[in-house]
């Protein structure tokens, strides 16, 4: 494998993106081993399939490989796998209405990431309850705040509201959109080093509410849930690393104080002026950390001609969590969202 340092390539390499090109045997060994699966979809998905697709992962790779990407997951880097696949040898056109997603090649290999990085699951108020989700803008939600939507989303974290915030996303690239929408990531560390010593004392403290993303605020709020009442947008975890949470699109993010209103805009213009374009063309594989980072994206354009942007994502939570949350999922790892937020009731 190797780090592409060049200067001519459209992508930086820099401390927060790190860019993993697999040597090409490991990359057809990839492609067979993947292939074997066959095109699958949501309702595919168990238990055993996620631990066929983890070992399949890590049998195709070399050692040094293996310890490398794993090298860049507990570095806490947004780590690009370029070109690992897009196993589909014919992928369907993009969808533009959502009247249920084609079983992919690819996904065997989407789920394969996920599985090697941690335990991927979803909530039901998403995407009609699937555990991968599409991102493609769709007709008539080219305003909408969400993965299906057009609109520009400021930084945020998924699920920054929740109690259980996913470990990473992971984002696979199946087109790239004519021009390319790049996702735009932000590391928390370099966006608070704009700030001053009080300005980060400030963002420690309880002054916030977080609403909950749209799409669960129903479901939340049949539990009295739908808003996470003071809490800090920056916090110090055990381990001493700091955590985000921020939504900064729509009316999420509600400072309680004038002085949390001043740094909540200090907070997002730092992590506009850090934040760095991802790319992702056919193949590509992104990890992007959910807690020392944030992500948005700008406008997405839609042509609806079969030749959008359309990516996949799945979350995927740490072992414990999934663990606590097993017993509220489907078989296919999908959590019922109206037992999770009554289960949330202090
Ligand atoms: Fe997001």
């Amino acid at each position: 494998m190797s780090i592409d340092h060049s200067h001519s390539s459209p992508y930086k390499v820099t401390t927060l993106i790190r860019q993993i090109h697999l040597p090409r045997v490991e990359r057809m060994n990839l492609r067979t081993t993947m292939q074997r699966f066959g095109p699958i979809s949501d309702q595919d998905v168990t238990d055993g399939l996620i631990e066929a697709h983890r070992s399949a992962f890590l049998g195709s790779i070399s050692g040094p490989t293996r310890e490398y990407i794993y090298e860049a997951l507990r570095s806490q880097t947004v780590t690009v796998l370029r070109g690992i696949g897009l196993l589909d040898d014919e992928l369907p056109m993009t969808p533009s209405e959502d009247a249920g997603f084609p079983p992919l090649v690819t996904n065997n290999l989407h789920l394969a990431v996920c599985a090697v990085v941690a335990e991927p699951a979803s909530y039901d108020v998403e995407q009609s309850g699937r555990l991968i989700h599409h991102l493609v803008a769709q007709r008539g939600q080219e305003h909408t705040l969400t993965g299906r939507g057009g609109a520009p989303l400021g930084q945020h974290n998924d699920l920054a509201a929740l109690n259980d915030t996913p470990e990473a996303l992971i984002i696979t690239g199946l087109r790239a959109g004519d021009p390319p929408v790049p996702t735009l990531v932000a590391g928390l560390e370099a966006a608070l080093r704009l700030l001053s010593p009080r300005e980060r004392q400030a963002l420690e403290q309880p002054d916030w509410d977080i609403a909950m993303p749209y799409a669960y605020e129903e479901a939340a709020r049949a539990a009295g849930q739908e808003v996470t009442r003071n809490v800090p947008l920056v916090q110090r975890l055990p381990d001493g690393r700091r955590r985000i949470r921020a939504a900064f699109y729509g009316d999420r993010t509600r400072p309680l104080s004038r002085q949390a209103e001043a740094v909540t805009r200090k907070l997002r213009t730092a992590l506009d002026n850090v934040a760095e374009p991802v790319a992702l063309y056919p193949g590509d594989v992104v990890v992007i950390p959910n807690r020392s980072a944030t992500h948005g994206r700008g406008q997405v354009p839609s042509r609806h001609t079969g030749t959008d942007r359309w990516l996949l994502r799945t979350s995927v939570f740490p072992e414990h969590t999934f663990r606590r949350l097993r017993p509220l999922m489907n078989t296919s790892r999908v959590i019922d969202t109206r037992r999770y937020f009554e289960g949330q009731k202090p």
